[in-house]
């Protein structure tokens, strides 16, 4: 029987790297860097469309697993069909936009599930984009959307819910109302993580790692005050210990609370 992870393993399983990088060089260098030291690497759209799936191999040959971010937004049938290759690949977790509608997570969801079976793969995560982080409340009312920020990423993660995805990418700010919408199995992957002393970037509205997690995040995202670090393993031993600190006292507050306290599913 395998050992239980320890309080340290589950709080470094809960961080992802985002391999935000223009080259498979420098993909490759902070791979070696950090397998073992993160939970999951982010490939996004830029190194995804330099390096083609060979870079998902490669982390996955070093023991790494992989969040394949690519917001998949089209048909039923396109999107279910670019899921069931994207599992075929042996990534972990890969995305789609909620609002492609129900019909397109359900295809998406039913094809992967199929898939999985046929062919003895393991089944990835599958996540529903809600509202962009980029997004106001009045690029939402340009498009037509009449319902506030919030009220339309709830809506949508509780849609993502009821089709049968496993979780949400989601801003550290709305943990607590999906959390709340969609029950404590739902896993809540959330960007935007910046401690005091980190540069902002591009990020308007940011929270600190142990913060994240204290909220109800399963699993936060991590790119740039990691991948411009002068010791990126080191930086991301210090994320991890802070989430480990937030992750006792959670466990110290709510000692009853087995199927938060279990962590990411
Ligand atoms: O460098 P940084 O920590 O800001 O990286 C965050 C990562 O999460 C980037 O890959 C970014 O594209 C992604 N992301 C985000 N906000 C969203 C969705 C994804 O920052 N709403």
């Amino acid at each position: 029987m395998k050992p239980r992870p320890t309080l340290e393993e589950r709080a470094r399983e809960r961080l992802i790297f985002a391999l935000d990088v223009g080259s498979v060089r420098e993909a490759g260098q902070l791979v070696r860097a950090l397998h073992g030291s993160v939970g999951m690497f982010k490939v996004g759209k830029q190194l995804f469309m330099r390096s083609g799936p060979r870079i998902i191999q490669y982390v996955r040959e070093r023991g790494g697993e992989v969040f394949l971010d690519l917001k998949f937004h089209d048909i039923p049938q396109t999107v279910a069909r670019a899921s069931v290759e994207a599992t075929r690949l042996g990534v972990a977790m890969f995305n789609v936009h909620a609002s492609g509608s129900t019909a397109m997570m359900e295809e998406t969801v039913r094809q992967v599930r199929r898939v999985c079976r046929s062919e003895h793969l393991r089944r990835p995560r599958i996540l529903a984009v809600t509202v962009l982080t980029s997004l106001s409340n009045d690029d939402l009312a340009t498009i037509g959307v009449r319902h506030g920020l919030e009220d339309q990423v709830v809506r949508l993660a509780a849609l993502a819910e009821i089709t049968g995805m496993d979780g949400v990418v989601a801003s550290p700010k709305e943990v607590k109302a999906i959390r709340r919408a969609c029950g404590p199995r739902f896993a809540i992957v959330t960007p935007g993580i910046r401690r005091p002393q980190d540069d902002v970037g591009d990020q308007e509205r940011v929270t600190g790692p142990a913060e994240a997690i204290e909220q109800g995040a399963d699993y936060i995202v991590v790119g740039r005050p990691i991948r411009d670090a002068r010791d990126p393993k080191a930086e991301a031993a210090r994320i991890v210990s802070e989430i480990t600190a937030a992750l006792g006292a959670a466990r110290h507050r709510r000692p009853t609370d087995k199927g938060r306290e279990r962590g990411p599913r």
